[in-house]
């Protein structure tokens, strides 16, 4: 059983749990015990395959519900249980998370088949959809499994990629299911700034949490969206580089919520091992250079930049092709200054384009923020600061200040990333509010 001293609070959320018919089965017993831990209410349903791998005691045992199913009920329509229980169960949930997701139950998502209480709730959920897949790897890799991930995810939903490892075959590979602890925090994550299904009363209400209309408005509509994210990397040799710990979340987050308002968005991203969000084109680089030369191809025809990329200051002048040998007590590298992307971008604004960067500062914070402004020619700065807890580097979480070019300033409170990409948004796409300083 993992660490449960630091699982997130889903406290009141309520989770509907698909379990389908992988050996991973098994893990879902941690899982179901996880997400409980952590305050969910959990609702399984089990395919038949499913209880061939655990069995609907334990998981229905662990929490404390019965476990469903069969889409049709034993007894009499009228009776508790009746043939409508699946709509019931997608207005009642906050999320559908199927962990493990088989190649059969994944397809059959993808196609909107309704045979059993699994695959029925899922049509008819109005809450979002996660799929966790675990399979053997040859069955992940097949360009049928991928094709219908990429669907799943261009529907909107959620898909958490396989981890690599030992697979049940005996192959090592793509293929095996997140861990539980690993699956929960997504969970947390994903649910951070959704209301409660417990505070909603809608059951009488027509759908509008249906994938295709979760979109919450399309005011980006027509606006090409350039966005910049994760850190670079730069090479010292075949194995060893210059780079640091940015995992890109802020800046998916921005590209994520600018499509979801209808932009046409690119994301230039820098090694990272986030999932693409939906509907985003997205261009992978490894370098300050790399990024700079993508950013300058398309910044003709972009509306916004939002550099949110930890870009690299200096790279070293020499990388060696081959690994270098440790014969030095002492090595002095010798680095040079790379090109700041941002800059070059200010230099060449044209009007009615609006450039964002973010600026991650120890000290002196708003005064530097305000010389990065006028020095790179932006219309916006985020700043934050690493040393805050719950802001920068490797959370899920920030707290930034927004400065815009004319001496206006907002703080904003510590959220998640994805509720400041679309604070960020709002105020960056909005007329600059006159008053000074709402911080
Ligand atoms: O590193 P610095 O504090 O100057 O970064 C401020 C902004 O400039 C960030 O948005 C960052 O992405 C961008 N930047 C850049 N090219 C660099 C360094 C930083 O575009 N070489």
């Amino acid at each position: 059983m993992p660490d449960t001293s630091s699982l997130p609070d889903l406290d009141r959320r309520r989770i509907l749990l698909g379990v389908t018919g992988s050996i991973a089965a098994y893990k879902a017993a941690v899982l179901v015990r996880l997400l409980t831990k952590s305050g969910a209410e959990v609702q399984v349903l089990m395919t038949e395959g499913a209880s061939r791998f655990i069995s609907p005691l334990t998981l229905g045992t662990l929490s404390e519900r019965e476990v469903l199913t069969d889409i049709f009920p034993d007894g009499p329509a009228t009776d508790e249980g009746s043939w409508t229980k699946h709509v019931d169960l997608g207005l009642w949930a906050d999320l559908l998370v199927v962990a493990p997701a088989t190649a059969q139950t994944l397809a059959k998502l993808t196609h909107g088949f309704c045979d059993s209480m699994l695959t029925a709730t899922a049509l008819s959920a109005r809450c979002p959809l996660m799929v966790c897949p675990a399979m053997d790897r040859d069955m992940y890799t097949h360009p049928s499994t991928q094709r219908n991930l990429e669907t799943l995810r261009a529907d909107g939903h959620i898909v958490m990629p396989a981890a690599h490892g030992e697979l049940a075959s005996g192959l090592v590979g793509q293929g095996r299911m997140p861990e539980p602890d690993a699956i929960v925090e997504r969970v947390a994550t994903e649910l951070a700034d959704r209301p409660y299904a417990a505070d909603r009363d809608d059951h009488n209400t027509p759908p509008d949490e249906t994938p295709s209309s979760r979109k919450p408005n399309d005011s980006m509509a027509g606006r090409e969206v350039l966005v910049t994210a994760g850190p670079t990397q730069e090479p010292l040799d075949p194995v060893r580089m210059l780079t640091n710990p940015s995992t890109g979340t802020m800046g998916f987050e921005v590209a994520r919520e600018a499509a979801r308002r209808g932009a046409s968005v690119t994301l230039v991203a820098g090694p990272t091992s986030l999932d693409t969000p939906p509907g985003v084109n997205r261009v992978d680089v490894r370098t300050t250079e790399e990024m700079h030369a993508a950013v300058q191809q398309r910044r003709t025809d972009v509306d916004l930049v939002v550099m949110a990329a930890a870009v690299a200051d200096y790279t070293p002048v020499d990388p060696s092709d081959s690994k270098r040998k440790k014969d030095e007590e002492e090595l002095v590298l010798h680095l040079r200054r790379t090109p700041d992307i941002l800059e070059t971008l200010g230099k060449h604004k044209r009007a009615g384009q609006t450039l964002v960067g973010f600026a991650l500062e120890t000290d002196d914070g708003p005064e530097n923020a305000r010389r990065k402004i006028d020095r790179k020619s932006l219309d916006w700065i985020v700043l934050n600061n690493p040393s805050e807890s719950g802001a920068g580097f490797g959370t899920t979480t920030n707290r930034v200040t927004l400065f815009h070019r004319d001496g206006y300033s907002e703080a904003l409170p510590l959220q998640s990333k994805r509720a400041v990409a679309r604070a960020l948004l709002d105020r960056v796409t909005r007329p600059v509010p006159t008053t000074q300083d709402a911080s």
